[in-house]
């Protein structure tokens, strides 16, 4: 091997180790990791203020009211969505939720054999048997009416569906519960209808 060799095997080596520590400093400078300023995305959310405000100004139609046009055939199907937790005929099983039958003017919390939860106990003492209000407040909004009840269901908000599902608990009886009178002045509204409109027909 003469001199000349050795310079190129060297020259090779050292032409190796530059590419070598070149791509190492670009790469370093490519991908180094810089702490950001401000850690993590900020997401700024407005709070609006649909939900419980407008839902306010909105006209609470009685139960009484709504219970004079109720379907309780309407009702029975609309049902479904409560029979996965509950039975509705008489001597019917308990299941998630207490068995139904003879529901309207029954006690709150009072069907044997079935453990209710704290907050429907409490409930019961305060207001006692489940009238049209109560059962109307109740459906309408579960939750927010009995704080901690164990009844896993988001309400029914349509008022006619609601009303329909009343009108068919309280044919759940051997002699059901009269229907409550409609208010006065709505009573008076609907009979007298104002002038130049059509009288209902029926
Ligand atoms: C996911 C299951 C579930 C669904 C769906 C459900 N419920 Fe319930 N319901 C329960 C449970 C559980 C309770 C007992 C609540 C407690 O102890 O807090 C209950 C309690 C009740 C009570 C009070 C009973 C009593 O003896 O005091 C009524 C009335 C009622 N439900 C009606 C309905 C109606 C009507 C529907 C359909 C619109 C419905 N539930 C849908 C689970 C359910």
């Amino acid at each position: 091997m003469d001199s000349f060799e050795i310079n190129k095997i060297i020259g090779a080596l050292l032409g190796t180790v530059f590419v070598v520590f070149s791509i190492t400093l670009v790469s370093d400078a490519l991908f180094a990791a810089h702490p950001p300023a401000n850690p993590g995305y900020i997401i700024e959310a407005e709070e609006e203020g649909h939900g419980a405000g407008p839902a306010e100004e909105e006209e609470v139609v009685s139960i009484a009211t709504l219970l004079q046009d109720a379907d309780p055939a309407a009702g029975e199907a609309a049902f479904r969505k409560c029979q996965a937790c509950h039975t509705a005929e008489q001597g019917g099983a308990n299941k998630v939720g207490p068995n139904l039958w003879g529901i309207v003017n029954r006690a709150i919390a009072g069907h044997e054999g079935f453990s209710y939860s704290a907050g429907m106990r409490a409930y019961a003492e305060e207001a006692g048997t489940w009238d049209y209000e109560n059962l109307n407040a109740f459906l309408l909004s579960p939750k927010g009416t009995v704080s901690g009840t164990a009844m896993a269901f988001a309400g029914l908000r349509k008022d006619d569906e609601r009303a329909d599902i009343i009108a068919y608990l309280r044919t759940l009886a051997d002699s059901p519960a009269p229907l409550p009178e409609p208010p006065a002045a709505e009573t008076e509204a609907a009979e007298a209808p104002a002038e130049g409109e059509a009288a209902p027909a029926d």
